[in-house]
């Protein structure tokens, strides 16, 4: 493609994207607060959403600073382990916008321990963000759009999601089961709601900062990508806007790999 072809494209799919409204939970950095800047540079209406309310309230300003429509940009402090929270979560986002068109599940956590220490309280609070939150939210949105209403959900899933890694039981099993949650909710709600998933292979964030950190682990999981590096937030954040734009509209109940070949080989 030469670059005013690729210019052309990215602005058609800006225009489409400019015009939505998306819920972000996890918004306020990572995977999620990198969606949440693209999307304000084009002038999006996004709410972004997370646990520590400062954290919140640092990442809007990030966002405002470099938006097309400051004002369109809304942070909530919600935790998706809370069935109350993320009903406030929708509601606000919904009421101050006037409508959504967009869900992105991203909020998520890791607890790695050796499946045979893992304790009742690690596999819950796992299994309570990345799945059950991931779907309650989903819910939750599904009911604002009423019966009529037409959206996308696109859940930050994971490569764990498709393959089992050793001290990863609870988190390899979130994500698999939000892959099944994303393939059954895209057929109970096709045609109006489509649903999709995004796998990522190990960006660098937060979430796997001190892993990463570790030379001879780098080396180990570098050898497993056949691409041989690591993800970037614009590898994700492509992949999730192409599923939120229009250019996906044909497109539900998949996963996306975003994992350099990993599950390929
Ligand atoms: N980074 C990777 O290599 C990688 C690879 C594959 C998949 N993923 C997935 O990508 C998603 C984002 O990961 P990341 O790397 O961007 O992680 P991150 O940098 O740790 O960010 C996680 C985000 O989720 C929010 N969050 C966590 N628990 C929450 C809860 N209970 N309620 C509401 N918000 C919550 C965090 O804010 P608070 O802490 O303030 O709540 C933060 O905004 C996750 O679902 C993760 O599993 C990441």
């Amino acid at each position: 493609m030469n670059s005013a072809n690729g210019t052309a494209l990215i602005n058609v799919l800006a225009t489409g994207l400019a015009n939505r409204t998306f819920l972000i939970s996890g918004g306020s950095r990572g995977i999620g607060e990198n969606v949440a800047l693209e999307l304000a540079r084009i002038g999006a209406s996004v709410a972004i959403a997370g646990r520590n309310g400062l954290a919140v309230e640092e990442a809007v300003g990030r966002l405002r600073a470099q938006s097309l429509a400051p004002d369109r940009i809304l942070g909530i402090t919600a935790d998706v382990a809370s069935a109350a929270d993320i009903e406030r979560m929708v509601h606000s986002a919904h009421s101050h916008f006037g409508a959504l068109d967009v869900l992105v599940n991203c909020a998520g956590i890791n607890i790695r321990t050796p499946a045979l220490e893992v304790t009742e309280s690690e596999w819950d609070s796992v299994m309570n963000v990345n799945l059950r939150g991931a779907f309650f939210t989903s819910q939750a949105f599904a009911r604002a759009l009423g019966a009529n209403g037409m959206g996308k959900i696109i859940n930050v899933s994971s490569r764990y999601g498709h393959v089992g890694s050793p001290t990863r039981v609870a988190y390899c099993s979130s994500k698999g089961g939000l892959e099944l949650m994303t393939k059954t909710l895209a057929v109970e709600w096709a045609p109006r709601i489509l649903v999709n998933s995004v796998c990522p292979t190990f960006i660098e964030t937060g979430l796997t900062q001190s892993l990463l950190a570790q030379p001879e682990t780098r080396r180990s999981l570098l050898d497993r990508i056949p691409m041989h590096r690591f993800g970037t937030l614009g590898d994700v954040t492509g992949a999730i806007l192409y599923l939120a734009s229009g250019w996906s509209n044909m497109v539900t109940g998949t996963a996306m790999m975003v994992d350099g070949g990993w599950t390929a080989s």
